[in-house]
């Protein structure tokens, strides 16, 4: 019998075998349900993907091979994210008004056992500029550049902290503005509300932090500096702006690098912090 394996061992096949068995064997052993998570494919939930920096989100996340519920207010006008999911299945489309309470409860519900690893809250208005000047300050302006950048961000947020407490990356993330930055309003007034609304995402992004911290969620307050979208277009600025592809690049890179660190501090566009 022992002659009988000896001459087996020679057989070069056979010592493939027996070390694939062997391999195989460790393998199993050591495989656990929580190494099965971590290899999963991530999951970003982007508010705000109809066009613009969401809708380059979108299609950089996808790029990535993320999964990603892509949600915007309209989405049977929402040409050019309707060919990105034609292009990646790996994007959902969902109708999401961040100002509508009732529609992120059903949305947040539908997605009640599905971990996501990034929030972005990216869906922001500017309001129109002439509406916010000390010579006319418009109070439903007012409201609502309160209640789509300030509301909707905390909204989101508390209703999908489950989701991201339950995910690998835990992440949420809010995009903010210098604009809301205290130490930078020196020199230029006006744009009353979208200052107050974005001082007041800080806040909440600060808050949020304090809150969710033992949970393990880390959030993110970026400022994607001046970019070339439909933004605040009436604002009269002529100056140079970054290319979506440029800024929402940077904001990957950030969102990657976010950690107990840099969180819950306003970072730039260049990856330095920024005065509040
Ligand atoms: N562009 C800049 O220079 C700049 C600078 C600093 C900060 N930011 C911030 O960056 C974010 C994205 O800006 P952007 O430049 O991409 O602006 P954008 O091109 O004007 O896009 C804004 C997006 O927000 C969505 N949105 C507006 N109201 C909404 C609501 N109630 N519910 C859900 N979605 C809503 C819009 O959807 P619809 O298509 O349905 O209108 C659109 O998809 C904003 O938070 C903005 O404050 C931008």
């Amino acid at each position: 019998m022992g002659r009988f394996f000896s001459e087996l061992k020679r057989h070069k096949v056979i010592r493939v075998a027996i070390a694939c068995l062997v391999i195989g064997g460790v393998l199993v052993a050591t495989w656990t349900p929580h190494m099965a998570v971590a290899q999963e494919t991530p999951t970003v939930l982007i508010t705000g993907s109809s066009r613009g920096m969401g809708l380059e989100l979108t299609k950089q996340y996808a790029a990535k091979g993320w999964k990603v519920i892509a949600t915007c207010r309209t989405p049977v006008t929402a040409d050019a994210l309707n060919a990105l999911a034609e292009e990646y299945s790996s994007i959902a489309i969902e109708e999401l008004d961040v100002t509508d309470h009732a529609e992120i409860e059903a949305l947040a519900k539908k997605y009640s056992d599905v971990p996501i690893d990034v929030l972005i809250n990216n869906a922001g208005i500017f309001g129109p500029a002439a509406k916010q000047t000390l010579e006319d300050l418009d109070y439903d302006t007012f409201t609502n550049v309160m209640a789509v950048n300030v509301y909707g961000p905390l909204n989101m947020s508390q209703s999908f902290a489950d989701n991201v407490a339950a995910s690998e990356q835990k992440k949420i993330v809010t995009i903010t503005s210098g604009l809301g930055s205290m130490a930078l309003t020196d020199k230029n007034g006006g744009y009353y509300f979208y200052r107050i609304s974005k001082a007041g995402a800080n806040i909440v992004g600060r808050t949020l932090a304090a809150d969710l911290r033992d949970r393990g969620i880390l959030i993110g307050l970026f400022n994607p500096g001046i970019v070339d979208t439909e933004f605040g277009r009436d604002t009269g600025y002529n100056g140079p702006r970054l290319k979506p592809g440029i800024a929402v690049g940077a904001l990957i890179g950030f969102i990657e690098e976010l950690d107990a660190k840099n969180a819950a501090t306003m970072i730039n566009y260049d990856g330095t912090p920024m005065p509040w």
